[in-house]
């Protein structure tokens, strides 16, 4: 079975990778690389021993998918290619919505044009909004408080609407909580451009000296320790649960193809208790400082994780030790990410 798997190179999607391929899938990677080095590719390779055909490609270009859907036989997509810098959207949101919602328009029509109809895609727990009540399930209502979010909640109805104009399609939608975490073999990670906007490759660059401390934003809070509590997955685990939805959405009767699951392990972590797991597992003192709360921060979110265990089999195995472990691994390994020499 031959997966085409939009944004590949990425952080998730080269993680994503491994498993199809490790469950005797084919994939093909279509990647703008936008926010990707091709070298994630290389180091695929080098994980699998596989030869992974790359097709640099942007989801926008209509007529490159359908030859690519076309060329390689694709049955099915994993689509993780859009944006997800939240401030970035809130100053660009065209960018957004034209590169995550016109981008996936494009995408499906493609994909209908040639005869494939299943989809798994990357939303996310921001389509919850300023969550009412925790843990937070998939009937919490759902709102949109940035572009970022906003473009995730309208491509998740774009699908419920798809799917109930036709029964044809049947569609995956993955609400991710904070991924982390890194491939064990330390060969593939999360490369972030420039200064960090999310807590756990920011405290790694403490860690490796690459950024003098971390700022803490919020200590009063309504949680155990004042910092805001964040239900964070390893990758693995994450893209564990993909393949299971792939499995389970084929198992799908017409008419019944929709369906919206949490990824996430049901437990909050404060950024305290993230800093102190790094230390552990690093072995490093991260400095901090405590700084305003960031503006949109909430206090807590975590999910509900019974549905994902019904419906497509699934519960994450890894806990904070390890996201932290394989985190350290990679940077120690890639001080710089993907581009070389190390700093
Ligand atoms: P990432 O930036 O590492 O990966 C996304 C990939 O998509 C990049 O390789 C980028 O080059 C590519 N891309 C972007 N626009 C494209 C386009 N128009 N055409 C082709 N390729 C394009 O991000 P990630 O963390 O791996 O996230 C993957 C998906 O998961 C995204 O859709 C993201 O919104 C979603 N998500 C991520 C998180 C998170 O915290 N990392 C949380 C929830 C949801
Ligand atoms: C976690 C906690 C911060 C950085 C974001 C997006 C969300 C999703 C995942 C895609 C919070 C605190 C952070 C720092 C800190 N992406 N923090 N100092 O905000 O839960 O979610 O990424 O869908 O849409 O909003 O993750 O890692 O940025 O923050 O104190 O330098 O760490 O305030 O409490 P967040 P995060």
């Amino acid at each position: 079975m031959t997966i085409l798997i939009t944004g590949g190179a990425g952080f998730i999607g080269s993680h994503c990778c491994v498993t199809f391929l490790e469950a005797g899938h084919d994939v093909v990677v279509l990647d703008n690389l936008t926010n990707a080095n091709s070298e994630s590719i290389e180091r695929l390779k080098e994980i699998t021993g596989r030869n992974i055909i790359f097709e640099h490609a942007d989801i926008r270009d209509q007529d490159a998918l359908e030859l690519i859907l076309r060329q390689h036989r694709c049955e099915a997509v994993i689509h993780f290619a859009g944006l997800k810098a939240v401030g970035e959207s809130t100053q660009a949101p065209l960018l957004y919505y034209d590169n995550n919602v016109a981008g996936t328009v494009r995408l499906l029509s493609a994909m209908d044009n040639c005869g494939v109809r299943d989809l798994v895609f990357s939303s996310s727990a921001t389509v919850y909004g300023d969550p009412k009540f925790l843990p937070l399930t998939e009937e919490h209502p759902l709102s949109a408080v940035n572009p970022y979010g906003r473009s995730k909640l309208i491509i998740e109805e774009m699908l419920r609407d798809l799917s109930a104009s036709d029964p044809k399609w049947r569609f995956a939608i993955l609400r991710y909580f904070n991924p982390v975490g890194a491939h064990e073999s330390g060969l593939i990670g999360e490369d972030p451009l420039g200064i960090p906007n999310n807590l756990m490759p920011f405290i790694a660059q403490v860690a490796t000296g690459r950024r003098e401390n971390l700022s803490i934003f919020g200590n009063d809070y309504d949680t155990h320790d004042g910092t805001g509590v964040r239900d964070y997955i390893h990758v693995t685990d994450l893209v564990d649960g993909h393949l299971r939805a792939y499995e389970a959405l084929k198992t799908r009767r017409k008419g019944d193809g929709c369906f919206a699951v949490n990824l996430g392990t049901g437990t909050g972590y404060s950024v305290l208790d993230m800093v102190r797991a790094f230390e552990r597992a690093s072995n490093k003192k991260i400095e901090y400082e405590f700084a305003p709360r960031r503006f949109g921060d909430v206090a807590a979110c975590f999910a509900e994780t019974s549905l994902a265990e019904r419906i497509i089999g699934w519960k994450a195995q890894k806990g904070l030790d390890a996201m932290c472990r394989d985190t350290w691994n990679w940077v120690c390994k890639n001080p710089n990410g993907f581009s070389q020499p190390a700093e």
